[in-house]
């Protein structure tokens, strides 16, 4: 399956919007390296697991930036959330033997991934809301 930002996700803000975008492409890369991880092996797999690390890192740094610049009420706990959620991602992807996910690695980045999309579909919603008010 390919993840993708659907109509509903739409968050009306372009630079938050352009940055989900890469960042499903950045999940839908890793779950191609997982499958053909018997083809291509762990490097590929590990180049996907950091590229996609890294930019969500980038991007919740992007969202807080913004939320700060214009006072965001939601800040504190929109921070939380990207915190936590770093954090999981993290384990989720460490825990994923050098000859590929089994079964329950799949189902927890499945998991993961969903809890962004509810994410998105709420505060990042809201965010981008009050974001079109400013600029
Ligand atoms: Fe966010």
């Amino acid at each position: 399956m390919r993840y993708e930002v659907t109509p509903d996700l739409i968050t009306g803000y372009d630079m938050i919007d352009r940055e989900h975008r890469q960042l499903f492409d950045a999940v839908n890369q890793l779950l191609d390296s997982f499958s053909d991880s018997k083809k291509t092996g762990k490097d590929q797999m590990d180049r996907a697991a950091t590229f996609l690390t890294n930019y969500v890192d980038k991007h919740f740094g992007h969202e807080e930036d913004v939320q700060k610049k214009y006072e965001w009420r939601e800040y504190e706990t929109h921070h939380k959330f990207h915190e936590e959620y770093k954090r999981q991602l993290k384990e989720i992807l460490n825990r994923i033997p050098s000859e590929g996910p089994s079964i329950q690695n799949m189902s927890e980045i499945n998991v993961h991934v969903v809890r962004l999309i509810t994410h998105i579909r709420t505060m990042d919603k809201r965010l981008g809301a009050f974001l079109q008010t400013k600029e």
